[in-house]
């Protein structure tokens, strides 16, 4: 036992063996009245025995006035160890016959006196004595009265008579006092008794304390190791992390460091002040610092470059994809390797033996990795589970989700297939992965199950529905379970970090601390959090080299052989039910028929990029697109002017660029969308300050650009007063509003929309390696 357990125990017995002491010294004289106040009851009760024993003797010793006789009564009955004394007292208080010890200083009334008090006690020079008197009782013999013969009656049978009667006569009078028997009892054995006691007492309480200190002492040393060791365990990250707990009554404390350690995050990030601006540069030295070079792999179905093969060899598409238009400049920015579905009919023709290709063409930044879906699974896991049944559920804009069987089969068959390959291709235990959007809520967990050091970051590129409109999935607790097998789930905005924290707390059992955002489900914490997707902001160099804007409109008119003066709006979108695309057209329609002076003067331009074509939905949507232009067109069209055209092919970026320029209105009227991206790069293709957007209130970046003019693409009405309101709006307030969100996109860039998620992984990952320390070096 070293000095500091010692000093431990100390704390324990000290106050123990203070309280025993204190204990003992109130309880002695206590025991003393106590058992004085029994023993004189004892006394006083034996004493009217003793007095009740004698009684007959003194009463016909006081009646027949022979009382010296009694001396050799009193002697004997005074031989008993704890009588003191006896004394006979007249009723009137004279001393008629003692014992030799009888003390001549009591008298008869003083002893009455005493014996009438509580503590009837006398203090002699051989010790104390307790003064009992007791009264005795008797029969006076009542003198004959003379009674007169009756007349008639002869004077010996009236004596006889009177003889008779006398007997009766005498036994019917009332007892008197004749006299008081005075006990002296000893009570010098009571002085012995209570030492004796007292000595049993301090030797039952000396002997209790040293029992109860031996088991204080055991108990505390055990119960100081087990809190040592619960500490330690929480100090290494056990039941920090996890939901176990080492010991529950660690609870507050495990509460507390976790809190701890969350406010010493909250005050690093504070700490760092406003935020610079996110660049390459910026990205890439985050990852060389504070990922320390760890290898990066992303994970999405899309690939960013698409090999076909064209009449003129093989050429390089890049898709119509938000999702790719963030990812890939963080992807160049970290070189890495990027799964993905390879989609092109040439994209086989291009790879080495393990499938991969070294991409942009001509920088080979990053490895592009493909994986080969067959026909059937490519219709189960994209067209049928991901786009049929998870997409209309997340999107809710009124299409019923589909939900097979057998598409939920081949949804987790590619997820595990595309596990594998991020395995094949993971150089260490721990990884950062990226996994992108719905095709792969499963992909987290089966990842974490091979790789479990792994920093999974799964980002949600679509809304996140609330849990009644989620839980018609019947796959919904396995979506979940897959998703939160990531170290960080991403979303757009907060309402749908929200709306699916709500989600997993109505379907899983998972411990859920809102204040942090983070669930514990299966002794894994997943942080939510919210990070808005954006797009790369163009470098000086790339802005040097684009055309000016009356260039590119000049372009535009010619190409559409639209009217010189035209107001051009424009929208571009994959040809999705999603974006609104109806909408905007019906609002077209009402502006023309509402300010029928825009007819011959204004021009909407739709870029609809095509998509999912193998699905009915889509197929039927993109009909009723079609005739609705040309339902528009018919009534409001002339010779050399067409109000809408519909371009319904894919469109490389510069094309769309120029189109941007160009135009004097961008229309994004998603009926539900994650962020739409489309709007940004509006915003970033206009440094001349004009142009104005006009934006659905149910895309995620309505959020973060509320200077654009916002509508509700369900209200006709409303949507058509704001094409009006944009194409008449002033050159100075398109200026004013241009500015602001240029500087908003240009800040929230998609660098740092990557940034803040590594250099949270990076946080993770950091505590991850310190507890793993922690841990190590416990165990040692
Ligand atoms: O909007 C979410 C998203 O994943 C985008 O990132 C992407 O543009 C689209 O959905 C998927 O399109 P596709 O099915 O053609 O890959």
């Amino acid at each position: 036992m070293n000095l500091k357990t010692v000093r431990l125990q100390l704390r324990f017995l000290l106050p123990l063996v203070a309280t025993l002491v204190a204990a003992a010294y109130l309880a002695a004289p206590l025991m003393d009245q106590v058992t004085l106040r029994w023993f004189s009851r004892d006394l006083n009760s034996r004493g009217a025995l003793v007095a009740n024993a004698l009684s007959d003797s003194l009463a016909e010793a006081l009646l027949s006035n022979k009382v010296a006789r009694l001396q050799s009564l009193f002697d004997r009955t005074s031989q008993d160890e704890r009588l003191f004394a006896i004394g006979l007292c007249s009723p009137e208080g004279k001393l008629l016959q003692k014992t030799d010890r009888f003390p001549s200083s009591l008298s008869c009334v003083a002893a009455l006196e005493l014996s009438r008090h509580a503590e009837s006690t006398l203090a002699l020079t051989g010790g104390q004595v307790l003064v009992g008197v007791h009264d005795v009782m008797g029969h006076r013999a009542v003198a004959p009265q003379a009674v007169d013969p009756a007349p008639g009656v002869l004077p010996d049978e009236a004596i006889i008579a009177l003889e008779a009667q006398q007997p009766a006569e005498l036994v019917q009078a009332p007892p008197v006092l004749l006299g008081r028997l005075v006990l002296l009892h000893d009570l010098s054995f009571i002085d012995r008794r209570s030492q004796d006691t007292r000595r049993y007492l301090i030797g039952l309480i000396a002997a209790l304390g040293f029992v109860i200190a031996v088991i204080t002492v055991v108990v505390a040393q055990l119960s100081w190791r087990g809190w040592v060791n619960g500490a330690r365990a929480i100090m290494r990250g056990e039941g920090l992390l996890s939901p176990l707990m080492p010991a529950p009554e660690l609870a507050p404390f495990a509460a507390d460091l976790r809190a701890r350690l969350r406010d010493l995050e909250d005050e690093y990030r504070r700490s760092q002040g406003p935020e610079a601006e996110w660049t390459a540069d910026r990205l890439r030295a985050l990852l060389r610092t504070q990922l320390s070079g760890d290898q990066v792999i992303v994970v999405s179905n899309r690939e960013p470059y698409i090999h076909e093969r064209s009449e003129s060899g093989v050429v390089v598409k890049r898709p119509a994809s938000g999702l790719v238009t963030a990812v890939e400049p963080v992807m160049r920015a970290c070189s890495g390797t990027w799964i993905a579905h390879g989609s092109g009919s040439a994209d086989r023709d291009v790879v080495d033996a393990r499938d991969r290709v070294l991409v942009p063409p001509g920088q080979d930044d990053y490895w592009l990795r493909r994986v080969w879906l067959t026909p059937e699974e490519e219709q189960g896991y994209y067209y049928g589970f991901a786009n049929e049944g998870l997409w209309p559920l997340c999107h809710v804009a009124h299409v019923r989700p589909v939900f097979r069987e057998s598409d939920w089969e081949a949804y987790r068959a590619v997820n595990q297939r595309f596990a594998d390959a991020v395995i094949a291709e993971a150089r260490g235990e721990d990884p950062v992965v990226l996994v992108q959007d719905y095709h792969f809520a499963l992909l987290p967990a089966m990842i974490r199950e091979k790789l479990p050091q792994a920093t999974i970051l799964t980002f949600w590129h679509i809304p996140w529905p609330n849990p009644e409109s989620f839980g018609i999935c019947p796959w919904r607790r396995e979506i979940l379970q897959g998703m939160l097998g990531s170290t960080i789930l991403g979303f757009h905005t907060r309402f749908h970090c929200k709306n699916f924290i709500e989600t997993v707390d109505r379907y899983l059992e998972a411990r859920i601390e809102h204040e942090h955002s983070t669930i514990a489900f299966q002794e894994k914490e997943t942080l939510v959090e919210s990070y808005p997707i954006s797009i790369e902001w163009p470098d000086e160099a790339e802005v040097a080299g684009w055309a000016p804007v009356e260039a590119c409109r000049r372009r535009v008119i010619e190409w559409l052989e639209l009217p010189v003066d035209v107001c051009l709006a424009v929208g571009v979108d994959r040809f999705d039910y999603t974006k609104g695309i109806l909408e905007r057209l019906n609002a077209v329609e009402r502006l023309l028929e509402k300010w029928p002076s825009w007819i011959g003067r204004f021009v909407f331009v739709q870029v609809a990029a095509p998509t999912r074509g193998a699905l009915d939905e889509y197929r039927s949507f993109q009909e009723r697109v079609q005739r609705t232009s040309e339902r528009i067109n018919e009534r409001f069209g002339r010779p050399g002017y067409q109000p809408v055209h519909l371009l319904a092919q894919h469109h490389e970026h510069d094309a769309v660029f120029e189109l941007f320029r160009a135009a004097n209105i961008c229309v994004v009227t998603s009926l539900h969308d994650g962020m739409n991206l489309v709007c940004k790069e509006f915003v970033a293709a206009r440094d001349d300050l004009q142009g104005v957007l006009l934006l659905s209130r149910f895309a995620g970046a309505a959020r973060e650009l509320s200077e654009a003019l916002i509508v509700n693409p369900y209200h006709v009405e409303e949507t058509a007063d704001a094409l009006h309101r944009a194409a008449t709006m002033p050159v100075g307030e398109q200026r004013e509003r241009m500015a602001s969100l240029r500087s908003t996109v240009r800040e929230f860039n998609v660098f740092r929309w990557a940034g803040r998620m590594l250099a949270d992984a990076g946080r993770w990952r950091l505590r991850a390696r310190i507890e793993a320390r922690v841990r190590r070096s416990g165990a040692d």
